[in-house]
């Protein structure tokens, strides 16, 4: 297939055309990398995978990380299910309601994920958009003296899953991992601000309260609209997004719609984020 890439009239993205991700080619992989490489975010429209379909064309960007849980609205072990359907009053996915603060996935692990794969199946009639910060853009135009202050710092991030919002900060079993600020990536060499309003919790060199006054300035910084995408899903929508250029947000929605979103979650294989 030709594929053609339209840059977003937007701070990050393009969307793909010409493309049935049941049916890609290796130059066509190469092709999606690179956008994805160059843009942080790609979009393509009107697809109608099959999970392992979906799986398949994730593993065109790295290995496919394992769900850590099975949902019975896939049974693939490799797609995380992202919905509010409920049976019993129990959700059948993970992250099943409302709004999301700005995240990086994975920011509390050793080794978070390079990307991810989302596909929209059911959407509510308003709401439940994804927002994506470009952290590249976001640390290009700090001040100088900004980005040497950021110099070495590291910073400890942490998230109890399957919480929505910061009451997760005050379960102390929750998992959580430093990594420093600012984060080279290999491919490119570009740089990108390590930071979320939802998970960052400290800078680890810097005393309690100026740590908590960077931590707000940046993340107003990297969440400025000025950075920020707002992607306004259609079902049949899938998104690939380099979540080590980007943090992401989830507007709220109303409870009462369904929603139903399936991912892949594409494995770092090139190094640690240090
Ligand atoms: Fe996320």
């Amino acid at each position: 297939m030709t594929i053609k890439v339209e840059k977003l009239d937007a701070p990050l993205g393009a969307e793909i055309h010409g493309l049935d991700i049941r049916a890609i080619s290796g130059e066509d992989a190469k092709a999606l990398n690179a956008a994805l490489m160059q843009h942080h975010v790609i979009v393509l429209r009107d697809q109608k995978p099959t999970d392992q379909q979906l799986v398949d064309f994730g593993k065109s960007f790295g290995d496919i990380k394992k769900s850590r849980f099975v949902s019975p609205l896939s049974g693939h072990d490799q797609i995380m299910v992202i919905s509010n359907i409920r049976e019993d009053g129990k959700p059948l996915g993970q992250l099943p309601d409302g709004e999301m603060w700005f995240h990086i996935d994975q920011i509390y692990t050793p080794q978070p994920c390079k990307g991810a794969a989302l596909h929209a199946i059911e959407i509510p009639s308003e709401g439940g958009d994804t927002c994506f910060a470009n952290a590249v853009l976001a640390f290009e135009t700090l001040p100088e003296a900004t980005k040497k202050r950021l110099d070495g710092l590291t910073a400890q991030h942490s998230f109890q899953y399957g919480a929505t919002t910061t009451d997760a900060k005050k379960n102390d079993d929750r998992p959580r991992f430093s990594h420093p600020l600012v984060r080279r990536i290999p491919e490119t060499g570009k740089r990108a601000i390590a930071i979320c309003r939802l998970m960052t919790d400290r800078i680890n060199e810097l005393p309690e309260n100026e740590s908590r006054a960077l931590i707000d300035e940046l993340c107003d910084h990297v969440e400025n609209p000025r950075f920020v995408y707002q992607h306004k899903w259609r079902i049949g929508d899938i998104l690939v997004w380099d979540n080590r250029c980007t943090s992401h947000a989830r507007t709220d929605f109303s409870e009462s719609e369904r929603r139903l979103m399936k991912r892949v979650t594409i494995a770092d294989d090139l190094a640690p984020i240090a």
